[in-house]
């Protein structure tokens, strides 16, 4: 875990912010491919996607999201957000508690029990609504340096990893609702983004 601490020291907000795509971009329907070189390039993109994660905010952030159609997605559950006003009068975000985590080709196994949450998504902004996940996973991955880990999650890091796992083969969580929910939140989605 040496890579995180440093990237959890080497993190600033100067970092670097990415586009994020929205539904339905082409990039976001795409199965990602397997992330295969653990150079410097990908410390960059981590670290940048964490970057716009905090600035989002939002809690998890998958490389499709930005563009790069590959497997891998930042997170962190546990950051606080709160809101100051500066000198000048200007309302400004202190973040705080980092804990950045990231996940590199990961593959989750033993998906077990059930757990309603609602979840939300930076590439469908505005929507939120409950989705059906499994209660308890286990996670194969690999770090920044290509070392293989394995975790047994649970409750919200579950959910979370769920969720980001879909946007790696394609999926979005409107796709995880009934038929009916689905058309009425993405007829929404796209009617509204239409007047932004
Ligand atoms: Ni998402």
């Amino acid at each position: 875990m040496k890579n995180l601490t440093e990237l959890l020291e080497n993190y600033t907000l100067e970092g670097e912010e990415l586009k994020i795509f929205e539904f339905p971009a082409p990039v976001l329907k795409k199965k990602a491919e397997p992330v295969t070189e653990f150079n410097e390039e990908l410390q960059k993109l981590c670290k940048d996607m964490l970057y716009t994660m905090y600035n989002a905010p939002g809690i998890g952030l998958a490389a499709p999201q930005v563009g790069k159609s590959i497997r891998l997605f930042v997170m962190d559950i546990d950051f606080d957000r709160e809101e100051i006003t500066n000198a000048d009068g200007e309302v400004e975000y202190r973040l705080t508690n980092f804990n950045p985590q990231i996940f590199i080709n990961p593959v989750l196994k033993n998906l077990e029990g059930e757990i309603l949450y609602e979840e939300g998504c930076l590439s469908v902004p505005g929507v939120y609504e409950e989705v059906k996940r499994a209660q308890t996973i286990t996670v194969d991955y690999q770090d920044i340096n290509g070392e293989s880990h394995s975790i047994d999650c649970d409750e919200l890091l579950s959910i979370c990893i769920q969720h980001e796992n879909d946007h790696l083969e394609g999926i979005v969580f409107l796709e995880r609702l009934s038929m009916l929910k689905r058309n009425l939140l993405t007829k929404k989605f796209l009617k509204n983004k239409k007047k932004r």
